[in-house]
């Protein structure tokens, strides 16, 4: 039976009994406790809690799920997955404990042309909790199963819960038999590669709260209604009705696996480790193709790292498996061929899902090049000092150099036989990101001890902010600190941090800046206020230094921000709004917003896009800011309950935390976001956007910065002086000059390659002389010379295959030095005749570079290397002399 087909029994089963059909969610859940939906009852689970009046009393979903927990051990078990579909009935307070079984042996056990999977009942098993009498009187009882084939299981396998606080209850696990073939008897709870669980009924009653582990939890207290959760694995089940061995050759993996042994002419089960490589292929295409389908984006944080750990470790795989040319764009065509049977949107999405999977392959072929060097020499250097670990500092430089995630360099390291000092990587990792932690935040307080703004907070309150209506107030200094310590008062020159009881200051947040401005004391006194951060919560400090005068805790006056500063930036402001939308409109929603800086008349907006805006794209987007502009639309903000500002469609920015309630930021019909920024009235005061270009500031996350007003004026006015002197230059009308310019820029190169001719000459020349006069080491030519400072790697590479070539098909060894840019460089290549007698190019490059001061390596027949020290060349070829004089006996 397909998959689509167990989908659709699945379904119908349900919907004729009187549940609802829900569509599968998002693998994005909506829920800040998870990174991806990890299992069917996920979308109902404010249901269960109470927190949500179900709209049905009952409902059954095939739901999309990802689990990554497991992910080492994918392609070694039988099924281990981390996409499966969770095939789920739910009630909401309606039938329990007996209802819910019965269901499930039905639909077991009723035959195919009945509508049912036809199981046989002899081979299902079933589980319970310890002390769930009342479960196993029913399966026993009331459908019959014989007591020998019903097991009590403890917590850790028969209660279930997601692992975090929420709901949470004892289960009854069906499980099959697959055969004397899978292992010894005994039931689930001596064998569960035999006896597989495919069904698992929760009894949802309870509700957890925290715990250290799955066993480890306390019950809070009871769920307001008796609920029932199921989950059957729909790949499990697939893999018994198909007849195979796993979950991998099941329908919509096999074809997966196949396309992979036909990219790679590796056979499906002539090896363990080859099969393992196709299986892992399978199930983790499979999975970024789901995951890319709903909208993750590769990244190195969060969701965005799952997937880029699957995919990564997929093409890894296919390359293991001898793939030398990009596999991703034929495997994600197989997947989204096989899986848009059943969810048609993927090939609605195609264009999106390829583009997205392409531009990881090439980042991540890009990286393992420029890596895999590097962790080779590490190996081969820990090897070589009798080590079977490699250090933390170097799997901590490939990460935050060569950007090899830790995973990679762990299964890279172990295919040589190597460990990885784990706990060392970590240990560096959190330094550096203790390090840019404390620097952010002294960079923006000053001090890293917040205690004592919260110290003003508890005694003070939260600053009433009045910024949104008001640029100027009366305010009474309720908090004062020089150099981090609370003072009672501060001196004419002192640097000083201010709280008042209220403010007109914005500070800086949700990417606009603080404000600057002037603080007036009745006493005479002026402090310049040139920052303004919210260190805590609800705590405006107001950063500046005394003018005049002194400030005492308790001073009244009058707060005055800069106004026509803010007005620059709340133009800022409302242009990100306009262009964000704008963007999305181009874009669709993968273009959300990943952050952004409004300063006064400019600003930048980063968001998510796999590829680079092409120009064309930028430019429509441009010119519909700009048109939004002209159609003077007011700009409004309101508060409003969060879930009404969803039902509205606001867009939120992604990883955001808000409270319930929030603020709306309206511009006309054309955009709506949570913001708690200050905007302009009407989009009219913008004047003019200007949108500078954008660029990578990181994998799937592109930035443009852009101009506002005046300041986009005065850039054009510029650009047309430029445009207007170079017109002058080139002796051309202004549309002439790109052709102009690369006519010009043409004739450059040529003239560089007629450069480049006449150096490789000289190069060549040179060999001549060398081949004419090798030294005779044991039998060997060797040639090992320093030429002439300058001649670059390209050349000395160039100049050694030419002098091999020269002296002929007899054992020699060519080795060429200079210096360039101060740095000894050198190439050297061996003959075949040489090779054979054990003369090896890479082994000699080591050990002149490491005469040398540095590194290298390359092939036996030509490698390459260099160091620091460009007075050792003559010592490095003696090294090369002396290496080959032993080697050639
Ligand atoms: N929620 C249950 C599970 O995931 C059915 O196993």
């Amino acid at each position: 039976m397909e998959s689509a087909e167990i989908r659709r029994r699945w379904l119908r089963f349900f919907e004729e009994r009187g549940h609802a059909v829900v569509p599968s969610a998002s693998l994005i859940a909506d829920d800040p406790t998870l990174l991806l939906v990890p299992a069917g009852m996920v979308p109902f689970k404010p249901y269960f809690l109470g927190e949500v009046k179900p709209k049905w009393s009952r409902a059954t979903s095939v739901q999309k799920c990802v689990r990554t927990p497991d992910i080492e051990e994918v392609g070694k078990t039988t099924r281990h997955g981390t996409f499966f579909q969770m095939c789920g009935n739910f009630s909401f307070g309606d039938y329990f404990k007996e209802g819910a079984i019965a269901y499930a042996w039905e639909l077991l056990t009723s035959s195919v042309e009945e509508g049912g999977f036809g199981l046989d009942p002899e081979r299902l098993w079933v589980t319970v909790y310890q002390d769930d009498d009342e479960a196993e009187q029913i399966w026993r009882d009331k459908i019959g199963v014989p007591a020998e084939r019903i097991q009590r299981l403890g917590k850790k396998d028969n209660y279930w819960s997601m692992g975090v606080p929420g709901p949470c209850g004892p289960c009854s696990e069906i499980n099959y038999d697959r055969g004397p073939e899978f292992g010894v008897e005994g039931g689930p709870a001596v064998n569960d590669e035999r006896y597989v669980e495919i069904w698992n009924l929760v009894f949802m009653q309870y509700e957890r709260g925290a715990g250290t582990s799955k066993e480890d939890f306390e019950i809070l207290g009871e769920l307001p209604a008796k609920n029932i959760d199921t989950g059957l694995g729909l790949e499990r089940l697939a893999m018994i009705l198909q007849g195979v061995q796993n979950m991998y050759e099941t329908d919509t993996l096999r074809v997966v696996i196949d396309k992979a042994t036909e990219l790679t002419g590796v056979r499906y089960g002539a090896k363990h480790e080859s099969d393992v490589s196709l299986r892992v292929v399978a199930d983790h295409m499979r999975t970024s193709v789901m995951l890319i389908g709903d909208g993750v984006v590769p990244g190195n944080e969060g969701r965005g790292y799952v997937l880029r750990r699957i995919l990564r470790r997929a093409i890894r795989n296919m390359r293991l498996l001898g793939a030398t040319e990009p596999v991703v764009a034929a495997l994600v065509d197989t997947v989204i061929k096989i899986m848009a049977q059943q969810y048609p949107e993927l090939e609605t999405d195609r264009r999106r899902i390829e583009t997205v999977a392409l531009a990881e392959e090439a980042a991540f072929l890009k990286t393992l090049r420029s890596g895999t060097n590097i962790l080779d020499t590490a190996v081969t250097e820990t090897k070589a000092a009798g080590g079977r670990v490699l250090s933390g500092d170097k799997a901590f430089q490939l990460h935050d150099t060569y950007g090899f995630p830790l995973d990679l360099t762990l299964e890279m390291a172990a295919e040589q036989g190597l460990s990885v000092d784990e706990d060392g990587f970590r240990r560096l990792m959190k330094e550096q990101r203790d390090r840019a932690k404390a620097d952010a935040l002294a960079k923006k307080t000053g001090h890293a001890d917040l205690s004592v703004y919260r110290e003003v907070a508890d005694r003070a309150g939260a600053t009433d902010f009045i910024g949104y209506t008001d640029n100027s107030a009366e305010a009474e200094i309720v908090g004062l600190l020089v150099e981090g310590v609370s003072v009672p008062a501060a001196q004419e020159g002192d640097e000083v941090e201010v709280v008042l009881d209220r403010t007109p200051f914005y500070a800086e947040g949700g990417g606009q800046i603080g404000d600057t401005g002037r603080i007036r004391f009745d006493n005479g006194a002026v402090v310049e206020v040139r920052d303004v951060q919210k260190p805590v919560p609800g705590v405006f400090v107001h950063k500046g230094a005394v003018q005049v005068g002194e400030v005492t805790l308790g001073s009244r006056g009058h707060a005055q921000i800069d106004v026509s500063r803010r007005q620059s930036i709340a133009r800022a402001h409302s242009a990100t709004h306009l262009t964000h939308q704008a963007l999305r409109d181009a874009l669709g929603p993968t273009a959300a917003q990943a952050g952004s800086e409004n300063q006064p008349g400019r600003f930048r907006f980063d968001f998510g896009s796999p590829t680079a805006v092409p120009t064309a794209v930028l430019g429509d987007v441009e010119q519909k800011i700009n048109e939004v502009l002209a159609r003077d639309l007011d700009v409004t903000a309101e508060v409003l309950p969060i879930d009404e500002a969803k039902r509205q469609g606001a867009i939120a920015e992604f990883g955001e935390k808000y409270g319930d309630q929030v603020r709306v930021v309206t511009i006309g019909d054309f955009s709506k976001e949570l913001c708690g920024g200050t905007h302009v009235h009407n989009t009219a005061q913008l004047g003019l956007v200007k949108l500078l270009g954008e660029s990578s500031i990181g994998s799937g996350v592109r930035r443009v910065e852009a101009l506002v007003g005046t300041d986009a004026y005065r850039f054009l006015a510029r650009e047309h002086v430029v445009v207007s002197q170079l017109t002058e230059l080139v002796k051309g009308r202004p549309e002439e000059l790109p052709e102009r310019i690369s006519g010009l820029l043409g004739k450059l190169k040529d003239a560089e390659k007629e450069i480049e001719r006449f150096r490789a000459e000289k190069v060549l020349a040179a060999a001549g002389e060398l081949a004419r006069s090798p030294e005779e080491v044991n039998g060997v030519a060797l040639v090992a010379a320093r030429v002439p400072d300058g001649t670059a790697a390209d050349d000395l590479r160039r100049l050694v295959l030419d002098v091999r070539g020269r002296l002929g098909s007899r054992a020699s060894v060519v080795a060429a030095f200079s210096v360039a840019n101060g740095r000894p460089l050198t190439v050297i290549a061996t003959s075949e005749a040489a090779r054979e007698r054990g003369i090896k190019a890479g082994e000699l490059v080591r050990t002149a570079a490491k005469t040398l001061g540095g590194g290298g390596g390359g092939k036996d027949d030509v490698a390459q290397g260099g160091g620091q020290n460009p007075a050792a060349v003559d010592e490095a070829i003696g090294a090369v002399r002396r290496l080959v004089a032993e080697r050639a006996v």
